[in-house]
């Protein structure tokens, strides 16, 4: 197969050390380029939907060396096992609970229980992996709402201004994204399409997998499952979105300075006990609330606090992920059933 020289050592170790200090590095996988990043930061996983200018804060695949340290992060079962067995390294992921000690950052899997995970195929992913010496969040390295790159030069056209580093690795042998396959409810789903087919995967373990509704439009023959929509994070706590002031019983979740907050009893919000109030960010740095995000809305809801009095934040670049979350959790509350 024709290729452009595979990158040196030198450039694959600058590389990791870029993805050990925070930085964002696109790399080649089998399916399409990757836009990659320390899953244990949550600052550098924040970093990737700053450059991917996307309106929303959907959850992404975290990419592993090996099907031993992707199986550290989650519960899997069985099944899960089986088909890592037939078709890891590959254009798989597979969507497990997440496990008790679970070391990827909350905002990797946008605030859900369960996490996506996958063993590329490509030999420079898996060598890029090892070498950082963690797993690595990946979407497709466009800007959002452009299609995903199976080139460095796309990646370059796309993302060029906004990350540091583009590993180049040739073409991409699949050019289509990777099957997602949704193993935490008793009746596995394939979410998403791609190379791996329900035949394939049928012949290798004997399971039958739809698709779930929506995930191929042209396979309609399957009843629509209301619990199969990508399920949204929601807080214990009842969120009141744009809060200036904060109400009797509720936490602050602030955002930048706190000078003019006051609770209704006259208390300035730094006389607030630090277990009833935690900043997204003091200097009001969007990357660095999302980093914070679903760390800090569990931590009040683990204080057992019933309501949270968010402060408000700018709706541009980042801020409006914040902000579509925070909708969708103020909205989810309550209404959770498990
Ligand atoms: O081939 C691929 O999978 C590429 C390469 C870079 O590995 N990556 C990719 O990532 O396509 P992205 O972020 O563009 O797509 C991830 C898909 C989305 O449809 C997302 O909603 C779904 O996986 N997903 C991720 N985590 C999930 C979760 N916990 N539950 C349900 N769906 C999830
Ligand atoms: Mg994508």
């Amino acid at each position: 197969m024709a290729s452009a020289p595979a990158p040196g050592p030198e450039a694959l170790e600058q590389a990791a050390r870029a993805l050990r200090d925070g930085k964002l590095v696109a790399f080649p996988t089998e399916t399409v380029y990757g836009l990659g990043a320390n899953a244990r930061d949550d600052q550098a996983v924040a970093r990737i939907f700053e450059a991917k200018g996307r309106p929303r804060i959907n959850p992404l695949i975290v990419h592993y060396a090996d099907p031993e340290s992707a199986f550290a992060d989650v519960a899997a079962s069985s099944l899960a096992r089986d088909l890592a067995r037939q078709f890891w390294p590959g254009p798989m992921t597979l969507i497990l609970p997440r496990a008790e000690h679970c070391r990827i950052s909350p905002l990797a899997s946008a605030g859900l229980s369960t996490l996506a995970v996958r063993v590329p195929g490509n030999t420079l992913a898996r060598d890029l992996i090892e070498q950082a010496g963690v797993p690595l969040a990946a979407p497709s390295a466009n800007r959002s709402g452009r299609i995903s790159p199976t080139t460095a030069e796309q990646v370059a056209d796309s993302l060029g201004d906004r990350i540091g580093f583009v590993l180049a690795g040739g073409r991409c042998e699949v050019g289509l994204e990777s099957t997602v396959i949704d193993l935490t409810e008793p009746t596995p789903w394939i979410l998403r399409p791609g190379a791996i087919t329900p035949e394939a995967i049928a012949a290798a373990t004997g399971v039958d997998i739809a698709y779930a509704a929506g995930g191929n439009e042209t396979d309609i023959s399957r009843p629509r499952s209301p619990g199969l929509t990508l399920r949204h994070y929601a807080p214990r706590a009842r969120l009141r979105l744009e809060a200036t002031e904060v109400h009797d019983g509720e936490a602050l979740l602030a955002f930048g300075a706190t000078d003019s907050i006051r609770a209704s009893d006259g208390r300035h919000a730094s006389e607030l006990p630090d277990s009833a109030c935690l900043n997204l960010s003091e200097r009001a740095d969007l990357t660095e609330a999302a980093a914070n995000l679903f760390r800090m809305l569990d931590a009040l809801d683990a204080e057992g606090h019933g309501r949270i009095a968010v402060m408000p934040i700018p709706d541009r670049g980042l801020g409006r992920a914040i902000n579509d979350r925070l909708r969708r959790a103020a909205a989810g509350a309550g209404e959770r059933s498990d």
